[in-house]
């Protein structure tokens, strides 16, 4: 389990204060699948570096009672590739010294398969597509079978068909392993599509939450997915239609 408690973020930005985040509390049960949705600017990535450990709260605690330090893996905005090293050298990175090389290779080798890389482990960063890019970086992530999965709009790069299938590929592994896994995304149909629970965020804090307890992998075209969408929105565009300002940055300070 992993538990935040009263997470408050400020930033110093050109002589005045940003609150990035502010009142967070928040239980994530081990082995659960965890979307935070919101708009741009609301905190999510904020909030997932401090899950990282990353970045260290202005205030709050992070809690994990009695568990030792958890092996995470961390998929980024971007792909964040070592442009030096190749592909499965990328993968592995993180392995080396600490398994046998013939486990390494097959371990990046199985990542790769998953993420449909296979024929690529030989191939240099710059002659990777956007797309393709990232679905490295979430293999190196995949390849520590870490306990704790932290995704930062992993799948927004990718095409429709590619999100899709990595959609589903994800909600296979999580399955298989269960780790805890936190996804962010900016897309209310994926937060659904993938969450057990959707947070919403909304200017640095959760605002709500969906609890969506539907078989996987789950079909965009059910009205059930669709009930839960609507939901969601609704309270996302609220204030918008209420003539809030966008975000806390357009607050006076
Ligand atoms: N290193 C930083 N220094 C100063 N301000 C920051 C920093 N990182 C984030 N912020 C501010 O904190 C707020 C939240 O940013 P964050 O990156 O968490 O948003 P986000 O929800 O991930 O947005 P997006 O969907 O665009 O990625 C923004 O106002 C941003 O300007
Ligand atoms: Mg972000």
């Amino acid at each position: 389990m992993l538990e935040l408690a009263g997470i408050g973020r400020r930033y110093r930005v050109a002589g005045g204060e940003v609150t990035a985040l502010a009142d967070v509390d928040l239980v994530f049960p081990r082995g659960s699948l965890t979307t935070i949705v919101g708009r741009s600017g609301c905190g999510k990535t904020t909030l997932l570096r401090i899950l990282a450990g990353l970045d260290q709260p202005s205030e709050g605690e992070i809690r994990r009672p009695g568990a030792k330090a958890p092996r995470i893996g961390v998929v980024f905005q971007e792909p964040r590739l070592m442009p030096w090293l190749d592909v499965a050298g990328n993968v592995g990175f993180a392995l080396r010294g600490r398994q046998p090389r013939p486990v390494i290779a097959e371990r990046c080798a199985a990542a790769l398969a998953l993420v449909g890389l296979a024929a690529f482990a030989g191939a240099m960063p710059a002659q990777l597509s956007g797309g393709m890019a990232q679905r490295v970086a979430i293999a190196r992530a995949l390849v520590q079978e870490p306990e704790l999965l932290l995704l930062d709009e992993p799948f927004a790069a990718l095409d429709a068909f590619t999100r899709r299938a990595m959609q589903n590929e994800l909600v296979a592994i999580w399955q298989r392993s269960r780790p805890t896994i936190v996804f962010v995304t900016h897309d209310v149909e994926e937060a659904v599509l993938l969450g057990e629970r959707a947070l919403e965020m909304q200017a640095g804090r959760v605002a709500g939450h969906e609890d969506i307890a539907l078989p996987y992998p789950r079909d965009p075209t059910d009205p059930q997915v669709n009930h839960h969408r609507r939901a969601i929105l609704e309270r996302l565009m609220a204030p918008l239609a209420a003539g809030a300002p966008l975000s806390h940055q357009g607050e006076p300070r």
